[in-house]
């Protein structure tokens, strides 16, 4: 059986006028290759710029891509276009960190969560007020909200209408792109949980990003982490958390302040200076001007992703030609906290 989701070897560039009118191209994404399975979600996570917004767009092909294969739900984007691909895209949604961008201030929320309904379906009237009532009540807000601005909800109550209008027309297939991002811990959760309740009852799949592993580590069955355009890891959620294989995973896992297994086993790992320009990347691997455990081959040579035990795949020569393989603590250079 083919996923629900099944991107390979995608690629996006974008080409821009930088200062001086000189043109600055960046590879905003970098041969990715990833599926999603009918009821899973894998979280996305890296530092900001490193490509997970683009990666989640091109995916529904909103942005598009130099070169890679895309099928979602049965259909093959690739190969789409225009009405064709106005009709697939029902079976997609996004969600974004922030509401606004998807709620239109001026509009009620009933306005808001019904016209993808009228768009697509061209309902509207007593049937559309049906279903907004009913898409409401999924999200824990009650009918008489319908008829409310989006000014009058807190963070949270926009996320839940937000994900309402998301809801609207039965989708497969959800991008959460920094949907909890904006929002504090205890509201968060709430949130997670609402989407979580969602996937089960609706067998949806999600690609969940965001910049903290912490943030996804509830809802994610597995975990890819990005690092300027690579995917530079993937696995179960379990393995990435307790046997991280990569420095760079290594390192945002040391960066998450609560008491988890994998901190207590080991010293922290802190990575050095600022991720390179993207319009310039250094040869071989992303990692090298900043991992602790560079070695020659890593200036020479993009590593490739190799399985690691616990399930998933890991691009770091470490893992071929270094002295550790995933879950083996490091002897080299980490820094005490
Ligand atoms: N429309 C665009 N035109 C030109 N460059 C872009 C465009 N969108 C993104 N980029 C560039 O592509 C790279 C990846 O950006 P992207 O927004 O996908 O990262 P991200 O991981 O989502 O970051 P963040 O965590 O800040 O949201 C960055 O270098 C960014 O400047
Ligand atoms: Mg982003």
């Amino acid at each position: 059986m083919t996923p629900l989701v099944d991107v390979r070897g995608l690629n996006v560039v974008f080409h821009k006028k930088g200062t001086f009118a000189r043109a600055r191209t960046v590879q905003a994404v970098k041969d990715v290759s990833f599926h999603i399975e009918q009821g899973e979600t894998l979280g996305l996570v890296g530092e900001s710029g490193s490509g997970k917004s683009t990666t989640g767009r091109a995916v529904l092909k909103l942005v598009p891509y130099a070169s890679g294969q895309v099928s979602v739900a049965g259909h093959n984007l690739t190969a789409l276009s225009g009405e064709a691909l106005r009709k697939v895209r029902r079976d997609m949604q996004m969600v974004f960190q922030d509401p606004y961008s998807s709620l239109d201030p001026s509009a009620t929320v009933a306005a808001s969560v019904s016209e993808p309904l009228l768009v697509h379906d061209g309902l509207s009237g007593p049937r559309a007020r049906a279903r907004v009532v009913e898409l409401l009540e999924l999200v824990g807000l009650a009918a008489h909200h319908a008829d409310r601005y989006p000014y009058e909800f807190s963070g949270g109550q926009r996320q839940r209408i937000a994900i309402a209008r998301a809801l609207a027309l039965n989708p497969k297939f959800i991008v959460c792109d920094e949907a909890v991002s904006a929002l504090d811990v205890s509201t968060q959760n709430q949130v997670i949980n609402l989407l979580e309740g969602l996937r089960a009852e609706f067998k949806l799949s999600y690609l969940f990003i965001a910049h903290d592993l912490a943030v996804v580590r509830h809802i994610s069955d597995r975990v890819a982490v990005m690092y300027l355009g690579h995917i530079v890891e993937d696995g179960p959620a379990e393995r990435i958390y307790n046997q991280p294989a990569h420095p760079y995973t290594q390192a945002l896992l040391s960066a998450i302040p609560d008491a988890s297994p994998y901190r207590e086993r080991r010293e922290r790992i802190l990575l050095a200076g600022e991720a390179p320009d993207p319009a310039s990347p250094p040869p071989g691997c992303p990692l090298q001007t900043r991992c602790p455990y560079v070695m020659d081959v890593c200036r020479q040579a993009m590593p490739e992703p190799t399985p690691v035990h616990g399930g998933g795949q890991v691009a770091c020569h470490l893992q071929t030609s270094g002295p550790t393989l995933s879950g083996a603590p490091l002897a080299a250079p980490a820094v005490k906290s």
